[in-house]
Order: structure tokens, then C-alpha cells, then sequence
């Protein structure tokens, strides 16, 4: 199909995408990060838009174009991008969190930039732990029938680790990729299993990130009729 000739089955409904890494700040130059492009989230956020849905998207720092008629709203950190999600999910049909949210972030944030010393050692970051905002989303819906969607990238035994995760996030939809060579980190392919928590599997194949975006709204827009 043609994008022109989507049907517009997500009418009517607000979504929210998260999309993108995020930066967790040492001082006011420094950060830790992570390499996600955003691009897997910017193409869910399209894909719903042009099915018709309102759609925000919270964005971590993705140097990507706002999709044209998607409410974006732009943040950092991962307490920054909970609140953002929190606040948008409170009237949402559907929430997908492709965003790559740090598990940590350092304890302290100098408020000046931290500066080497001659024959001094550098001091040790100790690191906190971020609130899990998948976690919380799905377990606390904010409207009965909500649907949350999970992302994670396994190595190993994927699909595993993979229902495991969606079962250990109370998600509604996993949506698994394998990470290695070539594989999805700043491309424009990817290739997925997604996983449901009704014991599903909906293999992806290998191919656009607006393939993957169009299944996932499939999914979705199955639990929500
Ligand atoms: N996620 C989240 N909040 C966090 C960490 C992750 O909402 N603090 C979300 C991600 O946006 C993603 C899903 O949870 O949709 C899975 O992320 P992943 O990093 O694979 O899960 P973790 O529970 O952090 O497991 P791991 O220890 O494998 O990193
Ligand atoms: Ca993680």
C-alpha cells in the first residue's frame, strides 16, 4: 500500500512515541548517552500521523526532522522524558516507547564543568537508577484498554530474553530486535520479532523502519477495536 492509501484506522485515537536516547549530564559539557538515531520512533510517529492519529512525540535528543502535524516535544534526560510521558499518556489510547532510556545516571551534576588536576586521579562516577517508565506506564494504566509497547534489543537468546522482558514490564506488545553487525543502531532497516503478552509472535523481516512502524500500528489498532 501506498502511504496515501493507509487506512485511517488510528482516527480519532491519541498516541505517544518516545523516541531517540537519553542524555544523562555530568556537568554542564558532559553527558551519558547512548547511540540511538530516534529514526525507529520518528517512523512510528509518521506512520501514525498519516493513519490518522494525533500523535505526540517525545523526543531524547534525536537530530531528526519534526514530522509534519506531530505534537513534539523535546527532552533530555530520562526523569525529563517520564514526566513528558506521564503527562502525555493521562488521555492516550495506545504508548510506545521506542526511546533508549538510561538505566543510570551519575549521582551528582556538577554545576561547573569538572577539571583535571596534575597528578590527582579522576574521581569515580557513581551512578543512580533511573526510574522505569515502561514499567510504570503498564502497570498503572492511565485508561482502561491503553495499549503499551515495549521495544528491546537482545543478544543472545533473543526471544527469551524477549518474552521475559514483556512479561517482567506488564507491556502489552514487545517489539524485539536483534542488535549486531549492521543491525539497527543509526540505520535505516531493521528486523524484528513482536512479541504479544496474548503469546503472539509477529515476525518483521528485514527491511524499512516504516515496515516495522505499520505492523506495530497493526497490532495496536487490533487491541484497540
Ligand atoms: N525503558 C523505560 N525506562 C527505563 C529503561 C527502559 O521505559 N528506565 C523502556 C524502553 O524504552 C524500552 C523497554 O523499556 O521500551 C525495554 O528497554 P530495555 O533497556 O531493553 O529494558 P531494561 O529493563 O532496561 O533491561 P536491560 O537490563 O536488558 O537493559
Ligand atoms: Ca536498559
Amino acid at each position: 500500500l501506498a502511504r496515501g492509501d493507509l487506512a485511517q484506522d488510528l482516527a480519532g485515537r491519541h498516541v505517544v512515541v518516545s523516541a531517540g536516547g537519553t542524555r544523562e549530564p555530568l556537568d554542564p559539557v558532559r553527558f551519558l548517552g547512548n547511540r540511538s538515531s530516534g529514526k525507529q520512533g520518528y517512523a512510528l510517529a509518521r506512520s501514525a500521523a498519516a493513519r490518522g492519529a494525533r500523535v505526540t512525540l517525545v523526543a531524547a535528543n534525536a537530530a531528526l526532522p519534526d514530522p509534519a502535524g506531530v505534537d513534539v516535544v523535546p527532552v533530555g534526560t530520562a526523569v525529563q522524558l517520564r514526566e513528558a510521558v506521564l503527562k502525555a499518556a493521562a488521555d492516550a489510547d495506545a504508548v510506545v516507547m521506542a526511546a533508549a532510556v538510561a538505566d543510570f545516571r551519575p549521582e551528582t551534576y556538577a554545576a561547573g564543568k569538572i577539571k583535571k588536576k596534575d597528578g590527582q586521579e579522576p574521581a569515580p562516577i557513581t551512578l543512580v537508577r533511573n526510574p522505569d517508565i515502561l514499567a510504570e506506564i503498564a502497570g498503572e494504566r492511565a485508561r482502561p484498554g491503553q495499549v503499551i509497547v515495549g521495544f528491546a534489543a537482545e543478544t543472545d537468546d533473543v526471544l527469551a530474553n524477549g518474552r521475559a522482558k514483556l512479561e517482567r514490564k506488564g507491556c502489552d506488545l514487545l517489539v524485539v530486535n536483534e542488535v549486531g553487525e549492521r543491525k539497527t543502531f543509526g540505520s535505516e532497516e531493521n528486523e524484528a520479532v513482536v512479541l504479544g503478552a496474548d503469546g503472539s509472535e509477529t515476525p518483521v523481516p528485514y527491511g524499512p523502519k516504516e515496515a516495522l512502524a505499520d505492523t506495530v500500528w497493526d497490532l495496536v489498532a487490533a487491541r484497540l477495536s
